[in-house]
């Protein structure tokens, strides 16, 4: 049931180029230039008219609602806010039959997500699920959604549910661009071809498992960790904090790479590591920047950089390359690294992969 992996975590990893593909079989359409999502084009109308999209979620989903923030921003031009659902409906927050609200669920049963849709349903909101679980609470509870097709994620540490939200969020965000013209058909249809090779791209970068297993080797009596990322993948930065965390029991922070020097840098060392996402078209000169920063105070820097990087390699311990992408979609590479890094340190520490401790796979309760 394993196919042969040690663990659901390695399986559900090494199945994110099939389930990427999966997830925009049938709704990427290249040759024709279309993306076609029944969920989306029958609320077209819904969307268009939106003030604002408000995303809500928990833990990984709520990460890849903040990678979606970014992409719809810049792809769609609607302004969007991200949510915990624990905090949005407690909040009385302000919500009007304007609203399009996202709930973003792997299990679909997720309670704090749940009771969210029912608040934003009861002030007139849309609401629309992006769900994993067909048939689910949240995919019932919803006006209308799309799903990831990632297949069962056995796994507590969410993998390809990630991935696979942030595939769709991007199908929408592309549909929604086209329809309201803020994106040109060139553009759009440079998109379509781009998002068609990151499964290859996944792939490929796949093969760095050896790599990342030498470097988890080297840090895995760490106690501390630090996670940084700009633009697209400040979210990554977050997860990669997350899934360190839930699984190796080290204590890892995430954070905007430009936060640092507000606070973080003071916890830099020796024996820090810093986790770095500096993509070619991300931001790099900032990054770099705050690489320096990290080096100068002796922190030991894992840089996850684009193929062919040379300024990061001068200066970083170790640097994991990934494949050249639009920047926009490079969220859906710069996270495998980090969820290699993760399980290689979980196991040599001999945790429990997939059922960390005190942890369940769909927290049913608030
Ligand atoms: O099923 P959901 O996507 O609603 O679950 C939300 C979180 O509980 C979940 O992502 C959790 O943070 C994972 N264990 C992270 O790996």
């Amino acid at each position: 049931e394993k196919g042969g992996y040690e663990h659901f975590m390695l399986k559900e990893i090494h199945e994110q180029p099939r389930a990427i593909r999966d997830t925009y079989r049938g709704r990427l359409l290249r040759d024709e230039a279309i993306i076609k999502m029944a969920g989306v084009e029958d609320n077209m109308k819904k969307f268009l008219n939106a003030n604002r999209i408000i995303i809500v979620a928990c833990g990984t989903s709520w990460h890849a609602g903040l990678v979606a923030e970014y992409i719809f921003e810049e792809f769609s031009r609607i302004p969007v806010e991200v949510e915990y659902a624990s905090e949005f409906r407690y909040r009385n927050p302000v919500i009007t039959e304007n609203d399009v609200v996202i709930a973003i669920s792997q299990s679909g049963e997720t309670a704090d997500t749940l009771a969210a849709i029912k608040l934003a349903k009861s002030k007139g909101a849309f609401v629309f699920g992006v769900c994993n679980v067909v048939g689910s609470s949240i995919a019932r509870e919803t006006h209308a959604g799309a799903y990831t097709h990632a297949g069962p994620e056995i796994g507590v540490a969410s993998t390809k549910a990630f991935t696979t939200q942030i595939t769709v969020l991007t199908l929408i965000a592309l549909r929604l661009a086209r329809a309201k013209g803020t994106m040109s058909s060139s553009t759009f249809r440079m998109y379509l071809q781009e998002l068609e090779l990151i499964p290859q791209k996944v792939e490929q970068l796949l093969k760095v498992d050896e790599h990342v297993k030498d470097i988890a080797r080297q840090y895995l009596l760490s106690t501390n960790c630090l996670y940084l990322g700009r633009g697209y993948n400040f979210p990554v930065a977050l997860e990669g904090a997350l899934k360190l965390k839930e699984i190796s029991y080290i204590h890892a922070e995430g954070y905007p790479a430009a936060e640092m020097k507000h606070g973080p840098i003071a916890l830099i060392d020796d024996r820090m590591p810093v986790i770095v996402i500096a993509t070619s078209k991300g931001h790099y000169e900032k990054v770099v920047s705050n690489i320096q920063e990290i080096k100068s105070r002796k922190g030991k820097i894992i840089a996850v950089v684009t193929e062919g990087d040379t300024a990061v390699k001068e200066i970083a311990d170790h640097v994991i390359e990934i494949p050249d992408c639009e920047e926009a979609f490079s969220p859906l590479l710069t996270t495998i690294p980090l969820q290699l890094l993760s399980y290689h340190i979980a196991v040599m520490r001999n945790c429990n992969v997939d059922q960390p401790r005190n942890l369940a796979k769909s927290v049913t309760v608030e």
